[in-house]
């Protein structure tokens, strides 16, 4: 029998979906689900998007671009100006959604073996970009205790090896919902000039800043154009993660040219979507202003309701729309798996993510749940008392 690669066997499943095929069996048994495990919106698409893909008069669903269509990379910068980040059409290159650009970024700057320092926990799937580009995490660790604020700079230094290649950093963080400020952009930003290093920034989740605090690109950084490699997609910002658009963006000229290889190599990302893409830059902000609201009510709300349980530790997001709660229980893996199979407060139970897959280091945030509030305020409250009753009742 053919045998498949180390890498395939290494790639790592997602510990978001990986309980799928147990909530597939609880449904099946009739049972109610309250879904936290996944960054999926529920909020609507906005109007503007949708009606532009009702009204394309395509006869022909052709390829766009390798690097996306011009005018619309015209109006993404066009947006980013308007952000304060001052990039050209030619510093962007559309991709398939965030994903896609993480994949080209990883590959445009490392080898196999090279080294990427990322303070942990992390967006689970980087553990699957890297192995798929053959590279070694090497976590920092940022503490619930602390409310996961950027880990003291000594600490990143004492990592730097001849092999480190980059850093990244999430932000505002999935999944832990920290907004890093000006303040520690800079302090990563003279690393990076330090040692030689890219600085990349997966900013996906930037309309998602609250408390009255902004968002801080390192676009943003004047002096760092040569080191910084900027992450973005369409995917959270207009509740559009079906469309599969995202971009790469970068002042550095090798590392555009390099990424388009890789985008060469895919021929071109999805046409339909980027018109939806290129029409959703119209939405008013009336929009985002709702949405924001909306989200701050349901993190206040998640929050008190979980700082009500015993035992439980929760660190208060600052933006994007996670957080990362650690339980008095030994394996939250068996206690997601468990409250599918096994628990129901009249029919309902709750999915969550279990918070080991989102660290690098092995054993580390086993107690811990990744929550998405992406439901409503009703559907949250129930949603936390189920997982109180649940640890009433919880044997590890
Ligand atoms: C931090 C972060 N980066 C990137 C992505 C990838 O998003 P997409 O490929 O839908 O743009 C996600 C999706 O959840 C995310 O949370």
């Amino acid at each position: 029998m053919p045998t498949i690669s180390k890498k395939g066997q290494l790639m790592p499943q997602s510990p978001i979906r990986k309980l799928v095929p147990f909530a597939e069996e609880a449904v099946k048994k009739g049972k109610f689900i309250y879904y936290l495990n996944i960054g999926q919106p529920d909020i609507k698409t906005p109007e503007i998007a949708l009606q532009a893909i009702k009204n394309s008069n395509i006869d022909i669903l052709a390829y766009s671009r390798s690097e996306g269509s011009e005018v619309y990379r015209q109006k993404i910068s066009a947006y980013y100006k308007k952000h304060d980040i001052g990039v050209n059409h030619n510093d962007i290159i559309v991709t398939t959604g965030g994903s896609e650009a993480l994949l080209f970024a990883f590959g445009s700057i490392m080898d196999v073996d090279d080294e990427i320092i990322i303070p942990e926990p992390f967006y689970a799937n980087y553990n699957g970009f890297s192995t798929a580009s053959a590279v070694k995490v090497v976590p920092v660790i940022s503490k619930i205790e602390d409310n996961f604020a950027l880990p003291p700079i000594e600490e990143f230094e004492k990592l730097i090896t001849s092999k480190t290649k980059a850093i990244l950093i999430c932000n505002p963080g999935n999944p832990t919902g920290y907004l890093y400020s000006k303040e520690e952009i800079e302090k990563l930003a003279a690393i990076v000039k330090k040692h030689d290093l890219f600085l990349i920034a997966d900013e996906v989740y930037r309309e998602f800043a609250y408390d009255g605090n902004t968002h801080y690109s390192i676009m943003q950084e004047t002096e760092l154009e040569d080191y910084a490699i900027m992450i973005d997609s369409v995917s959270k910002r207009y509740s559009m993660c079906g469309a599969r658009i995202g971009c790469l963006v970068s002042k550095n000229k090798t590392v555009i040219q390099t990424a388009l290889k890789f985008a060469q190599a895919r021929l071109s990302p999805p046409t339909l979507a980027q018109i939806a893409s290129e029409a959703a830059l119209d939405t008013p902000q009336s929009y985002f202003d709702d949405v924001i609201e909306e989200y701050v009510e349901r993190r206040n709300i998640l929050i008190s309701e979980l700082q009500k349980i015993d035992g439980l530790k929760v660190a208060k997001p600052k933006g994007a729309f996670y957080c990362i709660v650690e339980l008095p229980i030994k394996n939250s893996d068996n206690f997601a798996k468990w409250l599918l199979e096994n628990f129901d407060v009249n029919g309902e139970t709750v999915m969550v993510a279990p918070a080991g897959g989102f660290y690098s280091t092995p054993g580390v945030g086993l107690n811990q749940i990744r929550i998405a509030y992406v439901l409503n305020k009703e559907s949250l409250i129930k949603a936390v008392n189920i997982i109180k009753e649940a640890l009433k009742v919880y044997k590890d």
